[in-house]
Order: C-alpha cells, then sequence, then structure tokens
C-alpha cells in the first residue's frame, strides 16, 4: 500500500494554462468530470484574495500588508452534491461574489505580489491527489507543477475572449459593455504577462491549443486524447 505522500507525488497532473477567456475554465472542468479526476481552479484562489483585501481594506499597493493578509486567511472549496461550485472565506460562500470582472481585476493586481504567490503554491500543490489532477491557471504548467505529465496552454484572440466574456455576462443577466470588457481582458493580459514572478508564459514543453475557431467541444475532446495514455493512480 502506497502512503499518502506517495500518491501525492505519482497523481498525474494536467496543467491548463492561457490568458483570461481562453476557455480553461470550462475545458478544465469538463475534463476533469469526463476521467474523474480533482480539479484546481487557482484563479478563485487569487479572487478570493483580491476580495479579501478589498473586504478588509488592505492597500493593493501595500505588499507587505497583503502578505500578511493571506497567511490568516481560510479559504475552503467545498464540495456540494449537485456538483455546483462552493467557495469559503472565512466561513463565509463567496462564490458567485468573486466571479465579477471586478475581483478578477482585484486578483490579477494580488497575483503580482511575489509573497502572496508564494504563501499559495503549497496549498495549490496539495490538491495533488489519486486518481489524478485537472490545474487549471496561469503558471500552472511552469512553476507549480513543472513535472505535469501533460501541459496544455490555451489561446485564443483577445477579440473571441472578450465576445465570449460578454455573451456569459449578458446571458447571467448583468448588464456589460463590450469595449469595456476588450479593455480590461487587454489591461490583464499586460498585467499577467509582464509581471516579476510566474508571468504568463507557456512552459517550453506545453501544447499550444487555439481555441479562437474551434468549439469547446472540440478542445476537450483534443485534451482527452492527449489526456488518453496518462494512467491515474489508485487510492490505497
Ligand atoms: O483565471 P481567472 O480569470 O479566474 O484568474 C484571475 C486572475 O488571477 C488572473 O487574471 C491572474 O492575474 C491571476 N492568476 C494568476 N495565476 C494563476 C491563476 C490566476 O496569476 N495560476
Amino acid at each position: 500500500m502506497s502512503t499518502a505522500t506517495e500518491q501525492k507525488m505519482n497523481a498525474p497532473v494536467i496543467t491548463i494554462d492561457g490568458p483570461s477567456g481562453a476557455g480553461k475554465g470550462t475545458v478544465s472542468h469538463l475534463v476533469a468530470s469526463r476521467i474523474g479526476w480533482h480539479l484546481l481552479d487557482s484563479g478563485a484562489l487569487y479572487r478570493v484574495v483580491g476580495l479579501a483585501a478589498l473586504q478588509r481594506g488592505v492597500a493593493f499597493d501595500d505588499d507587505d500588508a497583503l502578505a500578511e493578509m493571506v497567511a490568516d486567511l481560510t479559504i475552503k472549496f467545498v464540495a456540494t452534491p449537485g456538483g455546483q461550485e462552493q467557495i469559503e472565506l472565512d466561513g463565509h460562500d463567496v462564490a458567485s461574489k468573486i466571479r465579477t470582472e471586478h475581483c478578477g481585476n482585484l486578483a490579477s493586481k494580488v497575483a503580482a505580489v511575489p509573497a502572496v504567490r508564494a504563501a499559495l503554491v503549497v496549498a495549490q500543490r496539495d490538491f495533488r491527489k489519486a486518481p489524478g489532477l485537472v490545474a487549471d491557471g496561469r503558471d500552472m504548467g511552469t512553476v507549480i507543477f513543472p513535472d505535469a505529465e501533460l501541459k496544455i496552454f490555451l489561446t485564443a484572440s483577445a477579440a473571441e475572449r472578450a465576445q465570449r466574456r460578454y455573451k456569459q455576462l449578458i446571458d447571467k443577466g448583468l448588464d456589460v459593455s463590450l469595449a469595456t470588457l476588450l479593455e480590461d481582458i487587454a489591461e490583464r493580459d499586460h498585467r499577467d504577462a509582464n509581471r516579476e514572478v510566474a508571468p504568463l508564459r507557456p512552459a517550453p514543453d506545453a501544447m499550444m491549443l487555439d481555441t479562437t475557431s474551434t468549439s469547446i467541444d472540440d478542445v476537450v475532446a483534443q485534451v482527452l486524447e492527449l489526456a488518453a495514455h496518462l494512467r491515474p493512480v489508485d487510492d490505497d
């Protein structure tokens, strides 16, 4: 019988990185549920940290205060019977609050602080469990799981990503402008790609998949095909 630590080290990982709106979230979710593996939505962690800073009045340019705050947070991903997302910050469900564009922008600000990133490394690696993990983010293949068995980098044009986001938000009944979304995406891309620590880059051994004119179902099928040779590990 293997120990819990060995299972963690052995559990295969698929990393799915890329810029905002490339379809990572949907693809990761569908791939993980099709093969029955765990899912790490690392963006949600940064969004919760951004929300916490806002709620606690911590200045976004005060790196020390942000680092101190992040060390003190209790963030929990809770599995719910209906499969609906539940993410708790200090015991309160914040799953819908963190999905706003505003929170995405706050996330990208706190994510540029090296001490915040460092404080979240262990929590992210803890998601690696039998039978395997699908990890969605910006630095999954480069920093958090450099030994991942399969690395995917999803891209799409900024115009297409803004259009997708627009549709999602309109479908949720939110009043947004496409031009503002495009500006937000460009600003976030720039910050994510140019920060000092873990900038958004494909790992040298990542497979690049452009989703601009490919349906989500086709992208999922491609990832599943690439993942077909990976061997899940047992719990016992
Ligand atoms: O993926 P999502 O849009 O939820 O991520 C929100 C923000 O969190 C990103 O724009 C990025 O700045 C940051 N992030 C990151 N590293 C990750 C995941 C997200 O820097 N692994």
